[in-house]
């Protein structure tokens, strides 16, 4: 199997997680495009009565389109199960995310989740983070200066781009400085430094968040439980 049908192996693996009556999270990316295609099939063979909260306005067009009711994290009491992918997990489950440049809004559905699972293929699981380079939003304003700290602290940061070379813009109007770490080897202490920094909205480091993790692999969906 290949890498996009390890994503698909996982992405329909994870919709069993799903019942009756869920508020379920739903994240964004290539492995949840599976998922969220398997939950739309579900919906409408079984008669599924589920509330999706959307992640991102790719992932919120996608499942319009299948038919699944949707509602703001603002509109729910809470989220009982958000499925959301990864870029890269750590031997103890910690996780970098927002390749896709969606990790506000997942951060913020994951944080009001009574579970996360991430889905991913093999090749995301690493000893330790750092070789996905990590993805920090900011506002514009002042992001120059905080590109020059970043670089005087050693970060080794570049913004990210659209596909036409202009600098990226997040669903939120903000932009993503990238971080080229090679390792991280304090990721609580490296959260704390960026999420005290004026102009950073959010970074990319998922740490103690995740419950479950469904590995593609290539004999199979591998189900790990972090805690
Ligand atoms: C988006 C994310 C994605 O979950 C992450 O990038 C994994 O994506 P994919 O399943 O396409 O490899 O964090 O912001």
């Amino acid at each position: 199997m290949d890498q996009n049908e390890l994503k698909k192996l996982v992405g329909e693996k994870s919709v069993e997680w799903i019942k009756d009556n869920m508020t379920v999270g739903l994240g964004t990316g290539s492995t949840v495009y599976y998922m969220v295609e398997a939950l739309g099939r579900r919906i409408k063979d079984e008669g599924l009565h589920i509330t999706g909260v959307t992640t991102s306005n790719r992932t919120a067009k996608q499942a319009q389109a299948l038919g699944i009711p949707l509602k703001s994290v603002d509109e729910v009491e809470k989220i009982d199960l958000t499925i959301d992918g990864a870029d890269e997990i750590s031997a103890d489950f910690q996780g970098i995310k927002g390749g896709g440049a969606a990790l506000l809004f997942e951060k913020i559905v994951a944080t009001n989740s009574d579970k996360v699972i991430w889905i991913v293929d093999e090749s995301k699981l690493s000893q330790q983070l750092g070789s996905f380079p990590l993805p920090v939003e900011v506002i514009p304003y002042g992001s120059q200066k905080l590109f020059a700290k970043f670089e005087a602290k050693g970060l080794n940061p570049s913004f990210r781009k659209n596909d036409q070379g202009g600098l990226l813009l997040t669903d939120s109007d903000n932009y993503i400085i990238d971080l080229h770490l090679g390792s991280i080897d304090h990721p609580h202490e490296l959260a704390e430094y960026l999420i005290h920094q004026v102009g950073v909205v959010e970074h990319g480091l998922f740490l103690d968040m995740v419950n479950t993790v469904i590995v593609g692999r290539q004999n199979g969906p591998e189900v790990l439980e972090a805690r």
